[in-house]
C-alpha cells in the first residue's frame, strides 16, 4: 500500500479533481484505491456522487477514536473505496491541534494496515490551507502528488511547498517523504502557461508529469453529475488526460499489468 497525499496550499489548482479522476482511473485498471477526503468541503466525496454521512469520515481515526477501516465504504465502482469528507473536519483543525502527537496522528492511525494488501494506493485529497490536517496528510504520506496550475504564481507556490516537505522531514514526522510527482493542470495553449511549464521543468525537472491536464468544460462539469469524467465523457480530452496520467503513475511505481489482481 502507498500513500499520496494530493496537495497544494493553494485552492483552485485540481487537487480535488486530480484525486477523484486518478482514483477513478487507477480502480478502472483493477488498481485497488482508497480515496480520503481530508476537505470538510467534501467536494471529492460529491464529485463521486455520494452523500457526506456524519460520523463517517476520517475525523474519528484521526482522534483516536476509531480504526480507519471502520471508516472505508465502498463505491459503485468495482476497486475503489472512499472515506467521505465531513463538516467534522472543520473541528479537527482545533482538536488535534490539542494533542501532543498533533503532526503525526493519521500516520498512527495508518500504522495497523499500512502494509498490508487492502488496498494498492491510498489517496489523499487535501484540503486547501496548511492546517493539521495537510500537514497530518504530508507526515502520514509516502509521497506528495501536487498539482500546479498553469499560472504566474505557480513557482511561487511550488517552492512553499517545498518548504513545507523540507520542515516535515525534518522535523522527525516523516523524514521518507517525497515529491512523486508535479502535475500540470488547467493548460490552456498560450504563452504563459508553456513558459510556466518550462520553468517548473527547468526546476524540478522529471517529477513533472508528462501528461498535462487541460481546462475542459467537461472536467468541470462531470462532478456535479457525480461521475468521474472516464464515465461521463469517456472519449474526451479529460478522460484521455486522466486515463494517461494514471499510466504514467503507474509506470512511476513500477506497476506492471500482470501485478494486478483481478479480484
Ligand atoms: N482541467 C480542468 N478544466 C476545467 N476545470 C477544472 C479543471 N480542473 C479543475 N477544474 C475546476 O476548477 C475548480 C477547482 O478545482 P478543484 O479540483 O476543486 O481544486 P482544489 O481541490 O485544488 O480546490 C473546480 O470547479 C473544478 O471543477
Ligand atoms: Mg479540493
Amino acid at each position: 500500500m502507498r500513500i499520496i497525499a494530493v496537495a497544494n496550499q493553494k485552492g483552485g489548482v485540481g487537487k480535488t479533481t486530480t484525486s477523484v479522476n486518478l482514483a477513478a482511473c487507477l480502480a478502472a485498471r483493477g488498481v485497488k484505491t482508497l480515496l480520503i477526503d481530508l476537505d470538510p468541503q467534501a467536494n471529492a466525496t460529491s464529485a463521486l456522487g455520494l452523500p457526506t454521512i456524519d460520523g463517517h469520515s476520517i475525523y474519528e481515526p484521526l482522534l483516536g477514536g476509531a480504526p480507519i477501516s471502520e471508516k472505508v465504504v465502498p463505491t459503485r465502482w468495482d476497486h475503489l473505496w472512499i472515506i467521505p469528507g465531513d463538516m467534522a473536519l472543520a473541528g479537527a483543525e482545533i482538536e488535534v491541534a490539542r494533542a501532543e502527537d498533533h503532526l503525526t496522528r493519521l500516520r498512527a492511525a495508518f500504522d495497523p494496515f499500512r502494509h498490508d494488501a487492502t488496498f494498492d494506493f491510498v489517496l489523499l485529497d487535501c484540503p486547501p490551507s496548511l492546517g493539521i490536517l495537510m500537514t497530518n496528510a504530508l507526515a502520514a504520506a509516502d509521497e506528495l502528488l501536487i498539482p500546479l496550475q498553469c499560472e504566474y504564481f505557480a513557482l511561487e507556490g511550488l517552492s512553499k511547498i517545498h518548504h513545507i516537505v523540507n520542515e516535515i522531514r525534518e522535523c522527525g514526522a516523516n523524514p521518507g517523504l517525497t515529491i512523486g510527482g508535479i502535475l500540470m493542470t488547467m493548460f490552456m495553449r498560450n504563452n504563459l502557461a508553456t513558459m510556466v511549464i518550462n520553468e517548473v521543468q527547468t526546476h524540478f525537472g522529471d517529477v513533472i508529469f508528462k501528461t498535462v491536464v487541460p481546462r475542459t468544460v467537461r472536467l468541470s462539469e462531470s462532478p456535479s453529475h457525480g461521475k468521474p469524467i472516464i464515465e461521463y465523457e469517456p472519449g474526451g480530452l479529460g478522460a484521455t488526460a486522466y486515463k494517461a496520467l494514471a499510466e504514467e503513475f503507474l509506470a512511476r511505481h513500477q506497476w506492471s499489468a500482470t501485478a494486478v489482481p483481478q479480484t
